[in-house]
């Protein structure tokens, strides 16, 4: 064949197009992760999902834990804009104080995807989305799981102790928030203390050790925001002698195979089902936010209720 000038151009061009094109195809998006910390059970598995959906989406995680501080997280999403990441994805330690750091992300052009919890912001724009579970709910559901166990006894009064989550944060506000409101109507169910435990297990077992000592036998039920910080109090409850889920009914969220466990034991009345397994729904979304696709502004998860009941046949389905 005779090679011209201009078929040797026109080779040329298709090469370097073709080079620039896989270039294109092959660069990897990359997302910057703040996750809150490593309180819970519920936590790792969401650690997890993430990192494993990330992997399997060819997606560049640039993770850091920030070991449920705030300022490290502010630390984490400033060290991402500098980075020039695609996406910036987090699950907010608490719901207050993100405008400045949320506003310098929107500045560098950098979207923002919450995760899990919500941010308190005047200015909607400062995020593209968010995806997590009606916390809310939840606490409703918890409540209504003991409305009907109260309608049983009738006559009888409950009193109520909280474990609350961490202090300022979207689930601890929430739950309480759902929790009081199923209750408010009903005279013989009242909350007695209230606490937070940080939703750890340690923390759980100490602040119950402290409603122990001041209530003593008046507690009939435990309501806790997460299964982690109610493992800890069945502990406390048993070393004061007293039976969980029989002398003290327990009440808790998350879903968790820990708390499964222990209604399988008879310590645990009821588990409110929140889903860690939100890291294929982030890749998916991360995608269409960085290519300008429009996304909703709220995904909810879906998730159910679990009494202990149940606990023998659904453990062997849990995925966390
Ligand atoms: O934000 C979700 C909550 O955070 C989970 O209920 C709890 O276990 C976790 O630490």
């Amino acid at each position: 064949m005779k090679l011209t000038r201009r078929t040797l151009l026109a080779s040329a061009m298709l090469l370097a197009l073709s080079a620039t094109s896989s270039a294109f195809a092959a660069k990897p998006l990359v997302m910057g992760f703040s996750q809150v910390g490593a309180e819970s059970e519920w936590r790792t598995a969401n650690t997890l999902s993430i990192k494993e959906a990330a992997k399997k989406e060819g997606v560049t995680l640039k993770f850091a834990d920030a070991q449920q501080r705030q300022e490290n997280q502010v630390k984490a999403i400033r060290s991402f804009i500098a980075q020039k990441v695609d996406v910036i994805a987090f699950s907010p330690v608490v719901e207050s104080g993100w405008e400045t750091v949320l506003r310098e992300a929107k500045a560098a052009r950098i979207p923002v995807i919450l995760t899990d919890r919500a941010v308190k912001v005047a200015d909607p724009t400062l995020y593209a989305t968010f995806i997590g579970a009606d916390f809310v709910e939840e606490g409703r559901r918890a409540a209504r799981w003991l409305v009907e166990r109260a309608a049983r006894t009738p006559g009888r009064n409950f009193h109520i102790v909280e474990l609350q989550g961490t202090v300022g944060s979207a689930p601890a506000i929430d739950r309480k928030q759902g929790f009081a409101e199923v209750i408010a109507g009903n005279p013989r169910l009242k909350i007695i203390r209230s606490q937070t435990g940080d939703f750890t297990r340690a923390k759980g077992k100490e602040v119950m050790e402290a409603f122990l000592k001041a209530q003593g036998k008046q507690i009939d039920v435990l309501y806790a925001h997460n299964d982690d910080m109610a493992i800890g109090a069945i502990q406390a409850i048993e070393e004061a002698g007293l039976k969980p889920g029989v002398d003290i009914l327990v009440i808790s969220i998350d879903a968790v195979k820990g708390a499964f466990h222990a209604m399988l034991a008879g310590k645990l009345n009821v588990t409110v089902e929140c889903s860690p397994l939100l890291g294929p729904q982030l890749m998916a979304l991360a995608r269409d936010v960085a290519a300008g696709k429009p996304v909703p502004r709220r995904i909810t998860t879906v998730e159910g209720v679990f009494p202990a009941e149940v606990a023998a046949k659904e453990l062997p389905n849990r995925k966390y």
